[in-house]
This record gives C-alpha cells, structure tokens and sequence, in this order.
C-alpha cells in the first residue's frame, strides 16, 4: 500500500535490523532430527531465570503496588538495590548512590535517553567499529554523525586512544565503548577505559560505557575502577541491563548511572519516552538482587565453560580474534568470500546461524562473492555462546569443519 505521507529523512537512512535476516535464513533450513538447527545468532541468555525469581515476578504482577505509574527513574528501593550491587561488582569504594541511577525500559532506552539528553541533531558520536548496530542505529535516527573508531584483530579488537583523539572535533560530544564488547566479545582492561576517560575529560565530552556483559567477566577482578573516586561524575555515563544477568529480556529493565547534574536532564526524556520503567520487574527483581549473585556467577561460569570449548573445537582454519561476555568473533577460512555470504549459506545449508560483520558496520551486505575486493573487515563472524548447550557448541564447531569442503568454496592458503 502506498503511504499518503512520507516517513522521516532519519529513519530512511537508518540500516534495517539485522536479527530479522538471520531468522530468514534460520527459516531457510530444513532441519532433521539428526540435523536440528543450531542458532547461535542472537545474544539472548539461553536459560530461563531462577525459580524464585520467576516466583517473586507472578506475585508481583498480581500486586496492587504494580498497577499504577511511578517516577520517571524508577523506584528509590530498586534503585538502592542496584547501588549495592554495584559495590558488589566494583568493590566497596564504589561512590555510586540511588541519585546517581535512572532505570529504564531496558539498557537500549538507557543509552538512546543518554544521547537524547547529550547532543543535537547534526552532532558527532564516536563508536568503535565493529558497533553494536542499536547504537548506530540510534545515532542514525536522531539525525546523528556516527564517526567510526576502527578496531583491528591485532589490537584484540580493543580501541586506540590515540586514534580517538585524532577523530574528536568541535561536533563530537560523546565516545560510546560497549565492554565486554557486542560483536566482538573484546573486554576492554580498566587502564584502558581510565585512559578514556582522562581523554573524554580532557577533551569535554562525554565517555559513554555500556556494561550490558559485565557480569560475565569470571576474572574475580572488578571490570574498573572508575566509580571510586568521584571524579566520574564528569565523564562517565554507565548503561547496563539486566536482561542478560537475570535473563530477563522480556522484562525491560536497564539503568542509567551518571550525575545527578545530567540525570536531570535525561528524567525529562525518560518522562517523555517511558513515563517510568517498567513497575513489576522492579518490585520482584530489586528485594533478591543480593540471593542472586549465586546464580549470576554460576551463569557466568556455564558461558566461560562454553567460551573455552568453542576455542578448544573451533576447527584451527577458523581464527578466533576476541572472545569474553556472550560473544567470538571468528575468522572464516574462504578465500575472497564474504561473510555475509558465508552466514548465509552456513545458516540456509548447514543448519549454523550466525552474524556476519557487516552487520556491525557501514552494510555492504547482498553482495554475492566479491572477487579479490572482499575486505578483512568482511570475514569476521559472531557467535554468540550464550543461547546454546555445550553439546551444540561441539556440533557448531563439527558443521564448520564440514562446511570447509560441502561449501566448495576455496580456502585460504
Ligand atoms: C551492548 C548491548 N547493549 C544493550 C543491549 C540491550 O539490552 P536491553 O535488553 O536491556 O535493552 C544489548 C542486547 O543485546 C547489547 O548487546
């Protein structure tokens, strides 16, 4: 039907989401009992959230606390509940009270709030590249520069500060680092992110850090130390969710910690946006935060598990670049192929879903094999390690094997 109005300059040139392609192409696949599919596309948690926490979510739901409309941060106890939290994470001199959070309907509306509150259309925002594409996406839609801060597999896919400084300009009012990272798993060491956040001050803008994957960092060190002294107060706008830790996606919660100095301004979009965060999750989830670090750590241990195995059984033709939160980003071995074309026919033809990198970067995607052009940037693959048992790990790392002659694509030399 064709639309009697036009749609927004934005959106038009915002790029098409990407997990709908990647359920195409599951759809493609005539799997078998012998064969069933393996789908290791999207970064959802692959078990459901404990007993008493699904408990606590039915008899929160039926609450007549639960009905009504609440502030537009969320509620004070929950909000109390994530600042302990994050003294568990970060250590005891964690400086982070409730007047430091607002929660959100998840941890993407805490950073398209953040940006909203930060910059004006025509702007600039420095993702590092591969993006977690709802970033991009977002920039895009606001009428925003997204500036690419490329990251090399011989970095570890970790950011160059001296590359950053090069790009920020009088437009730039904020860098946004995802750590650990979304595609690439890459975790980004505290030296690294203070480094940033001296750079961010120095140049006055904004260092935005989305920890979605942060509680899966099994080092038993805390992911940095910026929170312990106030001086992040100036810099650092913190986007977490907890829809991974708790594996609750379906429930909408995130957060937003910042100054109470910015918060105020993005309070103005969260009224406008979300009115408040969604009441039921907060009321069931914010009382058993403290029992469920068992259960978080436990999580984190399965998917570490799961990260060493892939490793160990990934075939040795398939480069592994970065590895940590749900995610790997690996190399493929076909000479001059994209991967692109290399999901696609692993997805349609193997029963293997998986995300190419174009999906993470400025899209060249539909192009069939392109002769000799295909770019490094072009060969990388995600796996998410999350939304899978170990038993499929070993089949996904077996169909890749398979794939390197039932593709009859030539390998690299
Ligand atoms: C880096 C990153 N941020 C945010 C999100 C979305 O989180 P939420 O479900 O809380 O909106 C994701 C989900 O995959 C993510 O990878």
């Amino acid at each position: 039907m064709a639309l009697s109005f036009r749609v927004g300059r934005g959106i038009l040139s915002t790029l098409s989401p990407p997990i709908p392609q990647a359920h195409e192409w599951a759809n493609a696949y005539k799997a078998t009992p012998a064969r069933p599919l393996l789908n290791m596309s999207q970064g959802v948690p692959g078990i459901p959230p404990p007993p008493e926490l699904q408990r606590a979510l039915g008899a929160a739901a039926a609450s007549q606390e639960s009905f009504g409309y609440t502030v537009p941060e969320g509620d004070l106890s929950m909000r109390n509940a994530l600042a302990a939290e994050m003294k568990h994470i970060y250590g005891n001199s964690c400086d982070v009270t409730s007047s430091d959070i607002a929660l959100t309907t998840g941890c993407n509306l805490a950073f398209v709030a953040s940006i909203m509150a930060l910059t004006d259309a025509g702007d600039e925002v420095i993702l590092p590249v591969p993006w977690y594409f709802n970033h991009q996406m977002t920039l895009s839609m606001l009428g925003l520069e997204t500036v690419c801060l490329r990251t090399y597999p011989e970095d570890g896919f970790q950011p160059s500060i001296e590359r950053c400084e090069k790009l920020i300009t009088p437009k730039t009012r904020a860098i946004a680092l995802v750590t650990p990272n979304n595609p690439t798993g890459s975790i980004y060491s505290a030296e690294l992110l203070a480094q940033f956040v001296k750079l961010a001050t120095d140049k006055g803008v904004a260092l935005i850090i989305d920890e979605t994957y942060r509680d899966f960092i099994t080092s038993g060190e805390p992911p940095h130390a910026l929170f312990a002294s106030d001086a992040w107060r100036r810099t650092v706008v913190h986007c977490y969710s907890f829809s991974k830790a708790y594996c609750i996606p379906g429930h909408r919660l995130g957060a937003i910690v910042a100054a109470p100095e910015f918060l105020t301004h993005v309070k103005t979009v969260l009224d406008t946006v979300q009115i408040c965060p969604p009441r039921v999750v907060q009321l069931a989830l914010g009382p058993l935060l403290p029992s469920l670090r068992d259960f978080v750590a436990e999580t984190a241990r399965a998917v570490e598990h799961r990260h060493v195995l892939f490793r160990n059984a990934l075939p040795p033709s398939w480069r592994l670049g970065a590895q940590g939160g749900y995610y790997a980003f690996v190399r493929h071995p076909f000479k001059h192929v994209a991967a692109f074309d290399v999901c696609k026919r692993l997805a349609t033809e193997m029963g293997v879903v998986t995300l190419p990198s174009a999906f993470f970067c400025e899209q060249k995607v539909g192009g069939e094999v392109k002769e000799v052009t295909v770019e490094e940037e072009d060969k990388w693959i995600r796996f998410s390690v999350a939304n899978i048992n170990d038993e499929k790990v070993q089949k996904v790392c077996e169909r890749l094997k398979e794939s390197e002659t039932a593709l009859g694509w030539e390998l690299e030399g």
